[in-house]
């Protein structure tokens, strides 16, 4: 019998603990046990049942449409140090877990991808200093680790959707419909300001769903000038047309092309003191991240675990780890070091000053 476990890593996104309970529920389906991993990969340095707890079926009753992840999930420093993830292996092996599926966001699935390609000279020192047996070390030498994309930022590169990305963009949406309200109430100016880290996918698309006047995103950045006459025209071009509202949504990673930060307060500057806009600046700041999932994240996660689980039951000792994506509405499987190589180059390409490449390698050609 296998032992799969489960863990939420990284920021939390509405529709992980549906992914959770996909897996846990797949797993005991198909004769396998199923554990939890508490608190991320901290769950996992620490060790021990208080951390690594069996889950049975019950356990994730109704868990479909709860916010945020009832497994917990941390940002976990020690982790990133060798140490912690020797920690980790022997505490895995000590809970008897064959496999890995993690949930989380491209800083969580690159910490995956190097536990699995350190794994051999981690096992190797575990049994050179007798922290596991001879048997344990036959046993577990592969390991089995498969990424699901849980994270609100939609920043992941091979993958359409992440799960929680669509919740957010619904809360951002809501958030921006009740400003519009106030906004058009006194005739003024909103600045919005949006997560998604270094990615403009939340900003663009909230943009384009509530017809925001201008977004700013990392991924098209422009001369300090530049956006500042692009926004002043087309600002100025809308009030003449008697819109009592302007809203302009900035990504809280926007940049001008070197690679300065463009603040909502610089924004909130140009509209004020340029255009003589009464101006607010609204942080949407953590509502972004809770609530519900909305029905497309459930079904996405729910879908994902349970491929997430067929992929490890699948793997071989030879078979490159997965990670389960969505491609044009079908669920695919993607290779784990692939993806998390991919994504790092858009942040490259970012820091190099090739937008073109960050744009397209990020597929976002129809903002031009
Ligand atoms: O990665 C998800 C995210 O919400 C980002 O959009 C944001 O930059 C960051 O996490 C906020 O992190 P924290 O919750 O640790 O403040």
């Amino acid at each position: 019998q296998k032992a799969i476990g489960i863990m939420t890593s990284g920021g939390d996104a509405p529709g992980m603990d549906a992914c959770v309970r996909a897996v846990v529920r797949t797993a005991i389906s198909k004769g396998c046990r199923a554990y939890a991993i508490m608190e991320g990969y901290e769950g996992l340095v620490r060790g021990g049942p208080e951390y690594i707890k069996e889950f049975g079926w019950d356990d994730v009753r109704g868990w479909s449409s709860l916010g945020g992840t009832d497994i917990g999930t941390a940002r976990c420093m020690e982790f990133k140090q060798r140490e912690g993830r020797l920690k980790g292996a022997q505490h895995m092996i000590e809970a008897g877990i064959d496999a890995l599926i993690v949930c989380g966001g491209d800083g969580s699935l690159t910490g995956a991808d190097l536990f699995r390609s350190e794994w051999p000279s981690l096992l190797q020192e575990l049994l050179e200093t007798r922290r596991i047996t001879e048997q344990q070390f036959t046993r577990y030498k592969h390991l089995n680790i498969c990424g699901t994309v849980g994270s609100i930022d939609n920043d992941m590169s091979t993958t359409d959707a992440t799960i929680g990305a669509y919740s957010a963009l619904d809360r951002i949406c809501t958030a921006i419909d009740y400003v519009e309200a106030t906004a058009n109430s006194h005739s003024r100016a909103f600045v919005v300001e949006v997560m998604g880290r270094n990615c403009g996918w939340l900003a663009l698309l909230a943009g384009i769903s509530t017809s925001a006047d201008y977004i700013l995103i990392p991924e098209k950045p422009s001369s300090s000038r530049e956006w500042e006459e692009q926004m002043s025209s087309i600002v100025t071009k809308h009030r003449k047309r008697g819109k009592r509202t302007t809203i302009v949504i900035v990504a809280e990673g926007a940049i001008a092309n070197d690679l300065t930060p463009i603040t909502s307060k610089d924004v909130h500057k140009v509209l004020s003191e340029k255009l003589g806009l009464d101006t607010r600046i609204t942080t949407l700041g953590h509502v972004q991240r809770g609530g519900s999932p909305v029905a497309y994240d459930r079904i996405l996660a729910t879908l994902q675990g349970v491929e997430a689980v067929n992929a490890v039951l699948d793997s071989g000792p030879d078979t490159p780890s997965p990670l389960i994506a969505v491609n044009e509405n079908k669920i695919t499987r993607k290779s784990l070091v692939e993806s998390v190589k991919l994504t790092k180059s858009v942040a490259e390409a970012i820091h190099s000053k090739d937008f073109k490449k960050a744009m397209a390698l990020r597929d976002t050609e129809f903002v031009e």
